[in-house]
């Protein structure tokens, strides 16, 4: 049997709190880091002058851009719902939240959307959109904008506009998006998708990706145990008395050693013969992105699921990943992502 699983939400990514820190006098910004030791993300004030170069370098836009299969999947599933939104005779307006380098934003473009608004809400790398759209002959397509979605009007339901150059005229029939983290909705994902379900979208628009799928699956596994406890590491190669051995405290046998935090890898590169299934892969949440029920999804929800055994072993590890379904017309069209 498994323990109940908990969805991560957005108290600690608010940015409006963050603001509501920030202090009068003294300038500084906010930047968001991930804390290995509490296992979320958090605020850190940094001084004005902060070189944001680093914080992009180490975001691994690259790597995305580089995900060929990633990519491929997008543009098919977006090229899908474009399709379904001529055939039933409608404009076609893509709204792309998160659109980082502005890939997705410009695929939505090429595919020959009506209109394309992006959304970036970091500042450096709306930036950075801005450039690369422009560059790619796009600017006159695609409006951008530079504020996280939840904040985001349509002016046609607003009288009172605040910033009228930021909000978008009308709703999008389209949401192409790729706000996930390896835990799938770790970034405020629900809260993203719940705002613009009830703001920024039409009642039937088409959401890429559709669903996502959450997985978990008792491993055994030498290799995996290690992971998250102290063990003897060897130094230097052995020549010239360079070779050393770093053992661990000697711990008494009720002292815990062990720590519960996540441990992220691309669990397709871990060779099979590395662990052995205690169970099948079990589904533990289902996430409907296009909330085809109406409601929005659960901010806050637990699941218990039970699995077969499939042979006894030591439980060193639960492998979690997630799948999400990128072409409505082809559910099993999934790209994968690992824990
Ligand atoms: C994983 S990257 C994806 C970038 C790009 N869309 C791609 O597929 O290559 C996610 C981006 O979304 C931005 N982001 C996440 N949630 C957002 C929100 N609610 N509003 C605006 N930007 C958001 C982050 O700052 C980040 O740049």
């Amino acid at each position: 049997m498994f323990n109940s699983y908990q969805r991560y939400v957005e108290e600690d990514l608010n940015i409006e709190n963050s603001e509501k820190l920030q202090p009068q006098t003294n300038k500084h910004i906010f930047v968001q880091a991930f804390n290995p030791m509490l296992g979320k993300m958090e605020w850190k004030s940094q001084p004005e002058d902060y070189d944001y170069q680093q914080e992009v370098a180490r975001a691994a836009f690259a790597d995305m851009l580089h995900d060929s299969e990633r990519n491929q999947l997008y543009y098919q599933g977006l090229k899908s719902a474009i399709e379904k939104k001529r055939k039933e005779g409608e404009k076609v307006h893509v709204l792309d939240i998160g659109t980082g380098t502005g890939l997705l934003a410009m695929m939505g473009a090429k595919l020959g959307a009506d209109e394309v608004t992006a959304i970036e809400e970091f500042a450096p790398m709306y930036r950075c959109a801005k450039k690369i759209i422009e560059a790619n002959g796009f600017g006159d397509k695609i409006k951008l904008i530079g504020k996280r979605s939840t904040r985001v009007k349509v002016s046609s339901e607003n009288s009172k506009i605040e910033d009228e150059e930021f909000d978008m005229k009308e709703r999008a029939n389209i949401l192409v998006t790729e706000v996930f983290d390896t835990e799938l909705i770790g970034e405020a994902a629900i809260a993203t998708f719940n705002h613009a379900h009830k703001f920024l979208l039409t009642k039937d628009c088409i959401v890429v990706p559709s669903e996502g799928v959450m997985y978990a699956q008792v491993v055994n596994s030498d290799v995996a145990s290690k992971w998250n406890s102290l063990h003897t590491i060897c130094t230097g190669n052995g020549e010239l008395g360079t070779f050393s051995k770093l053992e661990p405290p000697s711990l008494s046998s009720d002292a815990e050693s062990y720590s519960l935090a996540l441990h992220d890898l691309q669990l397709s590169q871990l060779k099979p013969e590395l662990f052995k299934p205690i169970t099948d892969p079990i589904e533990v949440f289902h996430f409907d992105f296009n909330c085809r029920d109406g409601k929005p999804i659960p901010l806050r929800e637990q699941t218990i699921r039970q699995g077969a055994v499939l042979k006894s072993g030591q439980c060193d590890a639960i492998f979690m990943w997630w799948d999400i379904s990128m072409d409505l017309n082809q559910v099993s069209n999934r790209f994968r992502r690992k824990i």
